[in-house]
């Protein structure tokens, strides 16, 4: 049996109709670069984050750029992010000239340890970007806490969260900006790149429809610089069109979580199984930890399972940042993460059988080699009881 990480070609099957016909009215329309499209799609995701402002933008990264530069961060601010992230929210930061500094995960969600944030905070801090991880969200309540106390700006990098919540209130909404993907692997994917910043501050978004603009407003008079950050009229039908099928898919892939966790719980095996301690966990990733990660997945590819590590190198050692001075040992938690995480596939037409198979593959390589146990493992929650009663 082939079992691909995601297979985009079966959910396309099911949606061919809706988005071919709403690309087909924008070639109709001849309308390509933000207009009534990209309006409509913007109040759709607002409405759907339940966020009062959005606002279309080329990318996830450029959605991160963008607030950045919306709060005037630049050369000798501090921003505190997590190092165990996508490349993007860290780079963001560099790219203005400002410091990641980072703090590491909890290692039962991977998302950052709220609990270090406050000791990372000097008078240059400006602003902190919590990354909500494989599609939970961070512990918003204490991040918020800090950025309060210390007047910082709060970026949500919820570039894999789109319709994560807790405690009501949804992902990219709790922040002063709150910044989506819709890159074609997401759970609400373009045909392209692609991407949205949600906001609950009129002012702040009125800056960002004009940084996306190259600054400008009204037309070629510029008062700020911005770029060219716009969010595509193709792209953005295709996310409206989407759309109204995200929570059927986002409780297709909360059912697989719960099949693994079920197929996988049993027996013992020395497995960390994704702890779920937020009300609305959306599985863009299902991340499992094994101490012979490495191994396990050639043994599944050996068998046609597709897997990823997301992601092999934490942030702080990318030889790009080696200019900021971390090293091995300066995040063990990221930096084990990165060593035994690795990610099945969970997307939302997965079958029973295929979900069986992928199990069954994992099962089978614990069964055949060595005890592999790995002591770490046991400080790492497998919550897999616990952790469903919360996936809704
Ligand atoms: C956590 C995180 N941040 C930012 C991004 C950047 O988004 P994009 O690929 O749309 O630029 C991604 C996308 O992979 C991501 O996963």
């Amino acid at each position: 049996m082939n079992v691909p990480l995601l297979d985009l070609k079966a959910q396309y099957a099911t949606i061919k109709a809706e988005v071919e016909a709403a690309i087909g009215e924008v070639f109709e329309s001849q309308h390509f670069i933000l207009g009534p499209k990209v309006e409509q799609c913007e109040k759709a995701i607002a409405t759907y984050s339940k966020c009062s402002h959005a606002v279309g933008v080329s990318s996830g990264s450029d959605a991160l750029l963008a607030c950045l530069m919306a709060e005037d961060i630049g050369p000798g601010d501090e921003v505190i992010t997590t190092p165990y992230s996508f490349f993007a929210t860290a780079g963001a930061i560099a790219r203005l000239g400002a410091i990641p500094v980072f703090v590491d995960i909890d290692p039962a969600t991977y998302n950052i340890d709220t609990s270090q944030i406050r000791s990372k905070v000097t008078e240059r801090t400006r602003a902190i970007i919590p990354v909500h991880l494989y599609g939970q969200m961070a512990e918003m309540d204490a991040v918020m806490r800090v950025a309060d106390e210390h007047g910082l700006v709060v970026i949500e990098d919820a570039a894999q969260a789109i319709g994560a919540e807790h405690k009501g209130r949804r992902a990219g909404s709790i922040g002063h900006y709150g910044c989506f993907s819709f890159f074609p692997s997401k759970n609400l994917g373009a045909a392209g790149d692609a991407g949205m910043i949600v906001t609950n501050d009129a002012k702040r978004a009125e800056k960002l429809r004009c940084l996306r603009s190259h600054g400008s407003k009204p037309k070629y008079y510029h008062k700020i610089v911005g770029g060219n950050f716009r969010l595509d009229a193709l792209q953005a039908a295709v996310v409206s069109a989407k759309l109204p099928y995200l929570d059927g898919w986002t409780a297709a892939r909360q059912r697989n979580a719960k099949r693994y966790n079920q197929l996988l719980g049993e027996g013992g095996l020395a497995i960390g199984l994704p702890a779920v301690v937020t009300d609305r966990h959306i599985f863009n990733q299902y991340v499992i930890r094994v101490s012979d990660r490495d191994k396990l997945q050639a043994h599944l590819k050996r068998n046609g399972v597709g897997t990823e590590v997301y992601y092999p190198v934490p942030l702080h050692l990318q030889e790009c940042f080696a200019y900021l001075g971390y090293t091995a040992g300066s995040f063990p938690e990221s930096e084990r993460a990165a060593k035994e995480t690795l990610a099945l596939p969970v997307y939302p037409e997965l079958t029973d059988s295929q979900a069986q198979f992928v199990a069954g593959c994992v099962r089978e390589f614990f069964a055949c080699g060595p005890a592999r146990a790995h002591a770490s493992l046991n400080t790492v929650p497998a919550l897999a009881g616990a952790a469903m009663e919360r996936v809704s």
